[in-house]
């Protein structure tokens, strides 16, 4: 059994040294919990490997794991970079004073809106995906004066074996500029030659909650082999990005390697590469969001009713659902769970825990091994800090919940619960909605009259 935490006195749950029965007392539920001490001990964990073992390095954290302003902080703090994919995320980066220049900016389908927003800040990089981005970039950078840094998002054609939606670095892929495009080297001739756009470096992301990690060593091969290619052609790009991936343990007969060990590998592979092309060694850029957060965190929800269907299934169902967790929906992703304010009572049953959604398939855990839950008991779900609340939403117009910040038991809150009122703030009801409540007439013959219309 995954068990994040430890059991008190009165055999309650303490998450981040806090008794979670009164995390959700004083915050309610559904709740997210996050551990500072643990985001801060695996951020130390990419940042102090890399330092020992290639000191010409950064960790980039990947903002869409999990972002919120305290967290921006958190990253700073620690010394380490943002990877920001949307203008709402560079948007909320810079209004907590992260520093732009740190902040590595992605997706494939980027706004001119939101290009311009990172060249106003000056971005530190911003990973270019397509040639239609090129050439936008390339005018806005231009009217505005900049020369921004980029790097060029390939993808290496490695499918790593992880879920098909969470694999991005295969042929058949919506990202990146395909390694063995033809048109890619006099392209990146043309970026150069060009002047508008300082290209310093390439960049590839195969995939998510990755354990193998034979798809890195491939990886690395086939970037720097691209790399001595354009070395040999005269072309020195000095920054090679290997994405993030590291797969984290959601149940117990999952054992991914370690931050240390997979930092290790990568460092490994990148220097005997170099060593085999005779290539300078780049400095390395790699984006970790799951493996800091995904651990770091728990979701509590209150039990209410349970259905039995004799012979076959008993649901529990918990006042959560797909709005706050899509992940069970969306990639048929597994969990373990404790009755928090009865942790050390052992399992009894087998049960389905079911969220309140209007759809069948909003399932929170298919399988939970669970002492006999009783309304009103606290369910605590391991491992959901990372793609959890960022992938939240108001399906069927449930507020998010809250997230809390613990330190040393201490708990914070750092993003406010949804109200009513916020679910409807951008409502609008059109003026001419509120003159009368009858369509003009013959508008909309729906209802024939009761005679038969004869
Ligand atoms: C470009 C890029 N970098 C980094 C990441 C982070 O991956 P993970 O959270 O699995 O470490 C992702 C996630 O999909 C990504 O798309």
């Amino acid at each position: 059994m995954i068990f994040s935490g430890t059991l008190n006195s009165e055999g309650h749950l303490e998450f981040g040294g806090a008794d979670v029965t009164l995390l959700a007392e004083s915050f309610g539920t559904p709740l997210y919990v996050l551990d500072e001490e643990a985001i801060r001990r695996n951020c130390r964990s990419y940042v102090q490997t890399f330092q020992k073992q290639y000191p010409n390095s950064e960790t980039v954290y990947a903002g869409k794991a999990f972002l919120s302003k305290a967290i921006c902080r958190i990253l700073e703090q620690e010394g380490l970079g943002l990877d920001v994919v949307s203008g709402g995320e560079l948007y909320t980066a810079l209004q907590a004073g992260f520093p732009a220049s740190r902040v590595v900016f992605h997706g494939n389908n980027k706004s001119a809106d939101e290009l311009s927003l990172a060249l106003e800040n000056r971005v530190g990089r911003i990973v270019v995906d397509n040639f239609y981005e090129l050439s936008l970039l390339g005018s806005l950078a231009s009217r505005k004066g900049v020369q921004p840094v980029i790097h060029l998002r390939l993808t290496p054609g490695v499918k790593p074996s992880t879920h098909t939606y969470v694999q991005t670095g295969q042929v058949d892929s919506k990202f990146g500029f395909g390694v063995a495009d033809p048109h890619l080297i006099p392209s990146i001739r043309g970026i150069l030659a060009e002047g508008r756009l300082n290209l310093v470096g390439v960049h590839c992301h195969i995939g998510s909650q990755i354990f193998q990690q034979e798809s890195y060593n491939v990886t690395i091969r086939i970037m720097m082999e691209f790399l001595k290619k354009l070395h040999d052609q005269g072309i020195i790009l000095a920054e090679l990005n290997l994405g993030g991936g590291l797969g984290i343990a959601y149940t117990s007969d999952e054992s991914p390697p370690a931050i240390a060990e997979h930092v290790s590998l990568l460092v490994q592979g990148v220097r005997r590469e170099a060593e085999r092309l005779r290539i300078p060694l780049p400095r390395l850029l790699d984006e970790p969001g799951r493996s800091i957060v995904g651990p770091s965190g728990i979701a509590l929800y209150r039990v209410g009713g349970s259905k039995e269907i004799s012979g076959k299934r008993k649901y529990i169902f918990v006042d959560g659902s797909m709005a706050d967790n899509p992940r069970v929906a969306l990639y048929g992703a597994r969990y373990e769970a404790v009755l928090a304010n009865r942790a050390q009572d052992p399992p009894e049953e087998t049960v389905t825990v079911a969220g309140k959604c209007c759809e069948s398939g909003d399932i929170l855990i298919w399988d939970a091994s669970l002492p006999v839950a009783r309304p009103g008991d606290l369910l605590a779900v391991f491992c959901t800090g990372a793609y959890h609340y960022a992938m939240a939403s108001n399906y069927n117009r449930l507020p998010r919940p809250a997230v809390v910040l613990v330190n040393k038991g201490q708990p914070e809150l750092i993003i406010r619960r949804e109200t009513y009122e916020d679910l409807v703030r951008n409502d609008l009801i059109p003026e001419r909605l509120n003159h009368g409540s009858l369509p003009p007439e013959g508008a909309f013959p729906l209802f024939l009259p009761l005679d038969g219309g004869g």
